[in-house]
């Protein structure tokens, strides 16, 4: 069933769980995705970056999530731009039936970010689109934008951590339905270069100078050690990948207004190592059906390892009770 995020937050944020919003490029990812959704009965947003956009062609990407609304009615589905950086991108979004858009101006200095972020959402509220915007900075990687190093970034934690104060002014000035905050989570694989330990602290404080709104924990990815060893076994290449701890999350969930968790590294690297292993122990194999449909079992593996970590396991029929309960508007342009 496709909704927006607010029927899924309104539950989360007091409910002890979040959203997991996963990341998707392809067929064999999304059916991983939803399929694991449907078994352990959880919400869930799937999201869309501009480089998927325009890797799978949006209008093929869409027609797959089409199949996913109508094959799965019973999970419900939010469909979210991730890191939306321009005005135009969030129009053409909302037209290709998005519920739910980040735009994302935290590169900008904070007048500017305020600005773009004010113009996304009086642009997106219009349709009944609901939008995501980020304040303070992650490290790693993330497409188009070199981020900062790890070293870099642990040493300089603090000054790029979400300030408390100016979410509160962010938050009203805007008018935003969620707020990405940085609090230590990093993209990427090569998050850290020793166990971190996430702002608890700053969690707490946001939430007392932006009461009830929903916090988004980008970068979550936890690159499980057992994956990244089946890759290296396998020919590949990974040296020094490092996660955000998984109980460091949990807790986050289960204690913090923390509403929506983004991982995509972790479906990456479940695909990967599992090609790898089909590739090194199969070299007479060339079906793609055969690398792919064992991907697409781990990536299903993985997200239910993720669902548990976030705690929306079983939570699918309460949100749709709400959402047709609460009578929020759909989308004037859905799916
Ligand atoms: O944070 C970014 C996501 O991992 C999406 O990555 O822009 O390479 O598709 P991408
Ligand atoms: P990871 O790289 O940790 O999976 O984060 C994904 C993300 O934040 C997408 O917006
Ligand atoms: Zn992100």
């Amino acid at each position: 069933m496709l909704m927006t995020t607010k029927p899924m937050f309104d539950l989360a944020y007091e409910g002890q769980f979040a959203v997991g919003a996963f990341n998707v490029n392809n067929m064999e990812i999304t059916q991983g995705i939803i399929e694991s959704c449907a078994e352990m009965d959880s919400p869930v947003i799937l999201q869309i970056s501009k480089g998927a956009r325009s890797y799978a062609n949006i209008a093929f990407l869409k027609r797959i999530i089409d199949a996913c609304v109508d094959q799965y009615p019973s999970v419900p589905i939010a469909v979210h731009c991730d890191h939306g950086d321009t005005v135009q991108l969030i129009r053409e979004c909302i037209q290709d039936g998005y519920t739910s858009v980040m735009i994302d101006g935290s590169h900008h200095d904070y007048e500017e970010n305020v600005r773009l972020t004010t113009e996304a959402v009086e642009v997106a509220h219009a349709e009944s689109v609901v939008v995501e915007a980020e304040l303070g900075k992650l490290g790693g990687i993330e497409e188009d934008v070199v981020g900062l190093s790890a070293e870099e970034y642990e040493k300089n934690l603090e000054q790029f951590l979400t300030d408390p104060e100016q979410a509160k002014d962010f938050a009203q000035r805007t008018g935003i339905d969620s707020l990405a905050v940085a609090i230590g989570t990093s993209h990427g694989a090569y998050k850290f270069t020793k166990e971190p330990t996430l702002a608890f602290d700053r969690i707490e404080q946001i939430m007392k100078t932006c009461p009830g709104l929903p916090l988004v924990m980008h970068g979550s990815s936890s690159v499980p050690q057992e994956y990244v060893e089946l890759v290296n076994k396998h020919g590949g290449r990974l040296s020094n990948a490092m996660g955000v701890p998984e109980d460091q999350i949990a807790a986050a969930v289960r204690s913090y207004g923390v509403c929506k968790v983004n991982i995509d590294t972790d479906l990456r690297l479940a695909m990967t190592a599992k090609i790898r292993e089909v590739f090194a122990t199969k070299p007479e194999e060339f079906d793609p059906r055969k690398y792919l449909g064992p991907a697409r079992d781990e990536i299903r593996s993985m997200v239910k390892r993720k669902l548990e970590m976030l705690n929306s396991v079983g939570k699918a029929k309460p949100v749709v009770d709400h959402w047709r309960s609460s009578g929020a508007p759909l989308p004037r342009y859905y799916w």
